[in-house]
């Protein structure tokens, strides 16, 4: 008889014998398994992850993403335009019990950054926080947020971004913006780079708004001119241009010699910054240490994880930039 079975034979009223210790087991059997339908002690209900995409065919990409990171169940749902959220909320926040609402949650994505963002504001409005029901929303359009809060990270562990001067190339895009909006929030002096000036200087404004002490400055940066007044004095730069456009020759790299940092996101040849590997993840070159996209690329891997898995710690989450960026401290080994 083994030591975990004797416990039933010295409960009181029972009997030491074969077939009462056989239906003390099975009673006992029983009302677990009652206790665990009636009040779901082991079998919670399923991480549903409500992918909602722009794009007419949703993400293969973010769907993968989303079983590794943990979701139960992913439906994917393409063509999403922002007049369509209302019911989907709706359906998300009405099914289950608030009790159970941190298990379904909303991921936002789309090649459409803005659109995006109409999606997530759209899918907050809907939500009925006064009677607890709401369910948490990441938005990684693009892979905006994960990938410029990749970038910031890689910058953080070399850098005191207090006191760090830097330049965002390709600035407009949407990860150029949320690249220029977390420095600054980091407290870092950031000059927005654009082929046309007047459209860092719009993106300058509309950062001021969320972040008015921010230390902003727009500057025309066109790759096939001089670039040396732009890069003058940085310490950091940041390439988020377009796939497959130099923005950074290797020449004004070379002669910039306050550079410590050089971060480029453009995966496709030829690459944004001119002489950093795509693969390299802070190795030097020129006295420069340098990322490209597939290195910084390991670490957005790592805080898109992060981020589905915090989806279904809580019902209340938003998961923008800041937040997004937030989730990634500690995980750059
Ligand atoms: N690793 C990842 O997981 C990941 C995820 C998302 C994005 N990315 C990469 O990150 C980069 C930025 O993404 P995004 O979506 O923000 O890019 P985007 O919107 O396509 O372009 C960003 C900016 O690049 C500039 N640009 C456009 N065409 C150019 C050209 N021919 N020459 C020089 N500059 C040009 C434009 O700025 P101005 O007109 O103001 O000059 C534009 O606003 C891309 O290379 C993208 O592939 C990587």
């Amino acid at each position: 008889m083994g030591s975990r079975r004797c416990w039933l034979y010295h409960q009181p009223g029972a009997r030491a014998t074969g077939e009462s210790a056989r239906r003390s087991r099975s009673g006992l059997v029983t009302i677990v398994f009652v206790t665990i339908l009636k009040y779901g002690v082991i079998v919670d209900k399923r991480k549903l992850l409500i992918q909602l995409d722009s794009d007419p065919q949703p993400s293969v990409f973010d769907r993968v993403v989303a079983y590794d990171a943990g979701a139960d169940v992913v439906m994917s749902y393409g063509g999403v335009t922002p007049d369509a959220v209302r019911e989907m909320v709706h359906g998300a926040i009405f099914t289950r019990g608030p009790k159970d609402l941190h298990r379904t949650a909303l991921f936002i994505g789309g090649s459409n950054v803005t659109l995006g963002e109409q999606l997530l504001a759209e899918a907050c409005k809907h939500m009925l926080p006064q009677f607890g029901l709401r369910v948490s929303v990441l938005l990684d359009a693009n892979g905006a947020n994960t990938t410029a809060a990749a970038a910031v990270r890689a910058a953080a562990r070399h850098l005191d971004l207090r006191s760090t001067k830097a330049l965002v190339l390709g600035a407009t895009g949407p990860v150029g913006q949320r690249v220029a909006l977390l420095l600054a929030r980091q407290g870092a002096e950031v000059r927005l780079g654009s082929r046309q000036e007047s459209k860092a200087a719009k993106v300058a404004e509309a950062l001021r708004t969320k972040i008015p002490e921010a230390k902003l400055e727009s500057a025309a940066a066109d790759p096939s001119g001089d670039l040396s007044s732009v890069l003058a004095e940085r310490g950091l730069v940041v390439a988020a241009g377009t796939a497959g456009a130099i923005l950074l020759p290797q020449s004004a790299r070379r002669a910039c010699s306050t550079l410590r940092v050089a971060i480029d996101l453009n995966a496709v040849p030829p690459l944004g910054i001119e002489g950093v590997g795509v693969a390299d993840q802070g190795v030097e070159r020129d006295g420069v240490l340098g990322y490209g996209a597939l290195g910084v690329g390991a670490l957005k891997m790592k805080i898109h994880k992060a981020a589905i898995a915090r989806l279904f710690e809580r019902n209340d989450c938003i998961l923008d930039a800041e937040e997004v960026y937030a989730l990634g401290e500690g995980l750059m080994s």
